[in-house]
């Protein structure tokens, strides 16, 4: 799998020939002005919760490569309901797909929609197959609920975690949270975004090499491989 960074909590997932998009918000995003969501591949959109800083480029981008959407029961009925495909979920649920498997699991935070349509409960994804598992939290406080992760799916080889505070967890709360999934290897969203959410990287990273583990920061549009 190579994962590519899209600014915010935005990823771009290649493996077993199809690309996945997570949380698309790049054309609102001044720190992302470099990507272009015209020539941005898509298979498969998965979609953490309903806000906005989540979901902005999901219609444009279905629409014009129609790629799938995935993600909660109320999100993809608002989506459908503006002609975009999709398959629902909710919390607990599991579904093999042609190119991996994906269970969507608990965050705690909120989900409105962007016009003020409720959005369901918020949620995270495992998404894994013979390439690697990658657990994406979505928006979410540390909870205990990811302890539960590493008992009903496969060992996480990387975590995308919040890392930036006052929304989300922060990096202090995501350092524990990367023991409760049983995964050493972070890879940090959600921070520097807005002001509310910028964070000291060093700190940040030094916290994590202190315990033995890794806090990757990619610059928006670059990639790493799992
Ligand atoms: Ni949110
Ligand atoms: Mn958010």
């Amino acid at each position: 799998m190579i994962i590519r960074y899209l600014g915010h909590a935005s990823l771009q997932i290649r493996t077993k020939d199809v690309t996945i998009l997570v949380d698309p918000f790049i054309s609102p995003n001044p720190q992302a002005s470099h990507i272009d969501i015209n020539t941005l591949d898509a298979d498969v959109i998965l979609i953490t919760h309903g806000h906005a800083d989540h979901v902005a480029d999901v219609k444009a981008i279905a629409d014009r490569t129609g790629a799938t959407i995935v993600s909660n029961f109320e999100i993809v009925e608002w989506f459908g309901k503006q002609g975009v495909e999709g398959h629902p979920m909710n919390h607990g649920g599991q579904k093999e797909f042609e190119w991996g498997t994906v269970k969507y699991v608990n965050a705690v935070h909120s989900s409105t929609l962007p016009d003020g349509t409720g959005g369901g409960n918020p949620g995270g994804f495992v998404l894994w197959n013979d390439e690697g598992c990658v657990y994406i939290a979505g928006d979410t406080a540390l909870t205990m609920d990811m302890q539960l992760i590493p008992f009903s799916c496969p060992a996480v080889d990387l975590a995308v975690l919040p890392i930036g505070d006052n929304f989300t967890m922060g990096y202090a709360d995501a350092e524990i949270a990367s023991d409760f999934v049983k995964c050493d290897r972070v890879l940090g969203c959600h921070f520097d975004t807005f002001p509310y959410i910028e964070i000291d990287h060093d700190d940040a990273k030094d916290l994590f090499s202190q315990n033995n583990k890794e806090l990757i920061l990619l610059e928006i549009g670059k990639e790493i491989e799992v």
